[in-house]
């Protein structure tokens, strides 16, 4: 299983912020956004994590991740995408890097209290999507369920109610993902969409979707950024994360400090 964090996007809704830097570098409390879903994938025993970016910001993704997980045995790689073309995008740049093997792709602005690492670990083929239960649905792709709990119908951000299950960024699909997104047609607003992918491996009937109920928070905007800060101090999720993000931290800290102490002295 390899990971893909898809941490490029243009962050409009947080203007003026992402003029000077990424949404995904922001603070989300104690440590940059980006952590949160580094921290899902690295705790499910992902090695192989391909971090997708805009241009303008890799250097700046360098600095802060190039380095600090080498000697945990956790290889990051970074792929520029020029445009924000669709969330399935992240299949098609990724698809050397996926190679023969399957993959879990996030969001590099959602956080997660839940832990993952079972449904990831136990996947084997066909697609894995979550569903959680929301108070606005049609803000999202929503997935309709059957009597038997049986995921029937997924629409991307329905103008007209089907559901009140969102299904949040985390998605699990095997290698043949790069071909479907190859062939999805962008839509309306010219992005190929992910909810093509699910449709895909849904119509097949090889999509399993499961509900969760722990947080979950797209840090997007304003509230939703200062929200999330909030529930990761009360809900303590920064002392949840895997042992070796906090090791690579701190030790990148120290590192930081002592260039600190040469400049000053
Ligand atoms: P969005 O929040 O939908 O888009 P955005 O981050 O550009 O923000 P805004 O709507 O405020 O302009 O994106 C969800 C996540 O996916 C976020 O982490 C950015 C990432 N993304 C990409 O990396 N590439 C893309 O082409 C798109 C659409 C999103």
């Amino acid at each position: 299983m390899k990971g893909i964090i898809l941490s490029g996007g243009t962050a409009t809704r947080l203007f003026p912020l992402t003029a000077t830097t990424s949404k995904q570098l922001l603070p989300v409390y104690d440590r940059q956004m980006i952590f949160y879903p580094l921290n899902t994938l690295i705790k499910a025993g992902i090695k192989d994590i391909l971090i997708i970016v805009a241009p303008e910001h890799s250097g700046q993704y360098l600095n802060l991740l190039g380095s600090i997980f080498e000697k945990y045995d956790i290889r990051i790689d970074f792929k520029v995408q020029k445009l924000p073309k669709g969330l399935a995008e992240a299949f098609v740049l990724g698809e050397e890097f996926i190679d023969k093997g399957n993959v879990a792709m996030i969001l590099g602005d959602n956080i997660f209290e839940d832990d993952f690492s079972t449904d990831i670990k136990n996947f084997k083929s066909g697609g894995k999507i979550f569903a959680k239960k929301v108070p606005d649905p049609e803000r999202y792709g929503v997935v309709k369920f059957d009597e038997n709990n049986k995921a029937v119908e997924i629409v991307e951000k329905p103008e007209n109610w089907i559901s009140d299950y969102a299904i949040p960024g985390l998605y699990i699909f095997d290698n043949r993902v790069s071909d479907a997104a190859k062939n999805v047609t962008p839509s309306e607003r010219g992005e190929k969409e992910i909810t093509s992918l699910h449709n895909y491996y849904l119509e097949k009937g090889e999509l399993e979707v499961s509900t969760f109920s722990g947080a979950w928070l797209d840090a997007g905007t304003f509230d939703t950024l200062l929200e999330a800060g909030n529930i990761v101090k009360e809900k303590e999720i920064y002392k949840k994360f895997d042992p070796i993000i906090d090791k690579a931290i701190l030790e990148f800290n120290e590192e930081l400090k002592a260039i600190a102490k040469k400049r000053l002295i």
